[in-house]
């Protein structure tokens, strides 16, 4: 079978193939997923060794609705609950007490699992066709940018999974937003696309968990994550551009256009964070299959999902955080 022909919009094909364990990539409105059935352990085996993921770093199970969680999660806290009703289908994970039912290996033995209701039509009709959840972690090999495309997967996965169900586009950009609760305290291990302001407008004030890189609690807080090959710095763009005179710049700026780079990537000319989210990954793409010797970057208000972004490009800069 060739690249092409993996890539489709056919619900039916992911659906088999999944139930023959395979792993099929899936489009989610943050990013796209690498899926196999959360409650086969060959199929979760396949996940990590695809993704070349350490096996200490658990994955999210995904399914279609509340009431199918409570086959698979023992608790669902008031807060959970809240929070599940606001924001789901969405970009929030919640940390929750596993059910016997969902392996180890998916969890890393930890007793809580990760789980999420992505909002994309063609996965949500396709995890509500199957009788199993989904565990999916994205589908980038482990380390490397999230991909935001059907091309993204089939540009570094296409020869190694069976299926690529196109969904176009993610429209949030950045992973889902994390939450657990610490001794009853809700607490957020990883920011992502859905905003702290958003969650604290339903359940008051969250704490923001900073993971150092050495006792990751959400391994995905692991720095140099999300990390392009060109090396990446951030900053003041113009002290940046005059530090790396003389080497070929590329830029991926929030706002401004850097004419005198050799290559420049706008992520939002109007300064919207949300559309910057959008195009994150995509354009630490571009740039990254440049010429260019080094990538320079700024940060974002750190408003919305402007924390998220900052959270990426500080992880892709490999900057202790
Ligand atoms: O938006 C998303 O969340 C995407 C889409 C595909 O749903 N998925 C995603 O998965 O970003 P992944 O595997 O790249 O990141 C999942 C993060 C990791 O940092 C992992 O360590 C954390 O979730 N995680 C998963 N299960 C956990 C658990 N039981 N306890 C703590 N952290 C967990
Ligand atoms: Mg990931």
């Amino acid at each position: 079978m060739n690249k092409a022909s993996k890539t489709g919009v056919d619900i039916t094909q992911a659906k088999r193939l999944l139930e023959e364990n395979h792993v099929v990539a899936i489009p989610t409105e943050t990013v796209y997923g690498l899926a196999g059935n959360a409650l086969d352990i060959k199929a979760v085996a396949t996940i990590f060794s695809v993704k070349k993921r350490p096996s200490f770093d658990p994955l999210i199970v995904h399914t279609h609705s509340i009431e199918a969680l409570g086959e698979f999660v023992a608790d669902i806290p008031e807060q959970a609950q809240l929070l599940a009703k606001a924001f789901w289908p969405g970009p929030l994970t919640l940390l929750l007490e596993k059910k016997e039912i969902i392996p180890d290996l998916v969890t890393s033995g930890l007793n809580r699992v990760a789980v999420r209701i992505p909002n994309h039509p063609l996965t949500l009709a396709l995890l509500q066709s199957l009788s199993f959840p989904l565990a999916a972690p994205s589908a980038n090999p482990f380390g490397y940018i999230s991909p935001t495309t059907a091309q993204h997967v089939t540009d570094q996965l296409g020869d190694q999974v069976a299926y690529i169900l196109d969904g176009g586009a993610s429209n949030i950009g950045v992973e889902s937003t994390i939450i657990g609760w610490e001794n009853g305290k809700a607490t957020v291990m990883r920011v992502g696309g859905l905003s702290i302001e958003a969650i604290e407008a339903i359940i008051g004030p969250v704490h923001v968990q900073a993971v150092s890189s050495s006792n990751p609690a959400a391994p995905g807080m692991l720095k140099s994550h999300y990390a392009p090959r060109i090396p990446m710095r951030a900053g003041n763009i113009e002290t940046l551009l005059q530090t790396y005179a003389g080497k070929k710049i590329a830029v991926l700026s929030f706002q401004q256009a850097y004419p005198a780079a050799y290559k420049n990537y706008i992520l939002s000319p109007e300064g919207n964070v949300t559309e910057a989210a959008q195009h994150l990954f995509a354009a630490m793409r571009v740039l990254d299959t440049s010429e260019a010797d080094i990538i320079l970057t700024e940060y974002v208000p750190a408003v919305g999902l402007g924390l998220a972004i900052n959270d990426r490009l500080k992880r892709a800069c490999a900057e202790e955080v």
